[in-house]
């Protein structure tokens, strides 16, 4: 199967998506979003893929949604066809997804990588959200996760002035979890998605769930959901596999 925007790839147990629009800085139009949650939809039925990596160009993750498709759109067609409505599928997603950034993550391409589960920089990496620039607002959800991250005071200063942040102000805000030199990234970052890849599936998704839940209610609703999947993992062959194996010391081989 061939994308017109995207580069699909399996590596091992790892599916790879590359982001390619190179003449638009890999600006996201509404054929990359379907295009995306085809590829995505194929790798969450697929039993041999346990983790996602989604990247893009040395020069550019994405410079944001495509401003040359939005140019022309009024508000009764976008809330009708509720314009930016399909990307938030991505954040929905089961399996992990790591985000391997280098270059530009702007604006809708900022919001993108903050819908996957952690991101790993290049040292070239910048992050900003300069829609106000555009007189206009992000769509995809970035004020809010932007917030959550890094707390009131920072986004707030970066949204509304449309400033962006390089790699290592990201990785001290933890809007990264690490940052690497350039020409390792795609190198490390497959290998943080095979570690997990590795790992019980039925754990590794338990843990996105639980993780996700931080977001979503109180600290003791967390602490009670985190707690039940505890009890519930011990359901799972990969429980009786994973301390067994260490009681036995050996390695684990968990079921796919
Ligand atoms: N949409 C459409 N095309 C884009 C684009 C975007 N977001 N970003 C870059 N491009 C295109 C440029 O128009 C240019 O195409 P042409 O050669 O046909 O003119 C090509 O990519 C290369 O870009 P530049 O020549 O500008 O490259 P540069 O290295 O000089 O600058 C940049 C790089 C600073 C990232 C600059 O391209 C830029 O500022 N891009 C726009 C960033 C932006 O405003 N993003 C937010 C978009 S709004 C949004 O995302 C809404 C939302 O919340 C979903």
């Amino acid at each position: 199967m061939t994308y017109e925007t995207l580069l699909v790839e399996q590596a091992g147990a790892v599916g790879l998506v590359t982001l390619n629009r190179p003449d638009a800085l890999n600006a996201i139009n509404t054929r990359l979003i379907d295009e995306l949650n085809q590829v995505l939809d194929g790798f969450e039925r697929d039993a041999s893929i346990g983790s996602i990596l989604i990247t893009g160009s040395r020069k550019a993750f994405a410079a944001g949604a495509d401003v040359k498709e939005m140019a022309p759109l009024c508000f009764p067609g976008t809330y009708l066809d509720d314009f930016l409505g399909r990307w938030d599928r991505v954040a929905q997603r089961r399996k992990p997804i790591i985000a391997a950034v280098a270059g530009h993550a702007l604006g809708g391409g900022f919001e993108l990588a903050l819908m996957c589960d952690f991101i790993i920089a290049a040292d070239n990496a910048r992050f900003g959200l300069p829609e106000v620039k555009l007189g206009v607002i992000p769509g995809a959800g970035g004020v809010q996760r932007l917030t959550r991250l890094v707390g009131r005071a920072k986004a707030m200063e970066m949204v509304l002035s449309g400033r962006s942040m390089d790699a290592a102000e990201a990785e001290r805000a933890g809007v990264v979890a690490r940052v690497v030199p350039l020409a390792e990234l795609l190198d490390q970052a497959l290998a943080s998605a095979q570690a997990i890849a590795a790992q019980s599936r039925t754990a590794v998704m338990m843990l996105k769930e639980c993780v996700n839940r931080v977001d979503e209610g109180s600290m003791a609703e967390g602490l009670r959901f985190e707690r039940r999947m505890f009890q519930a993992v011990f359901a799972t062959p990969d429980q009786k596999e994973g301390m067994g194996a260490f009681v036995e010391k050996r390695p684990p081989q968990f079921g796919r």
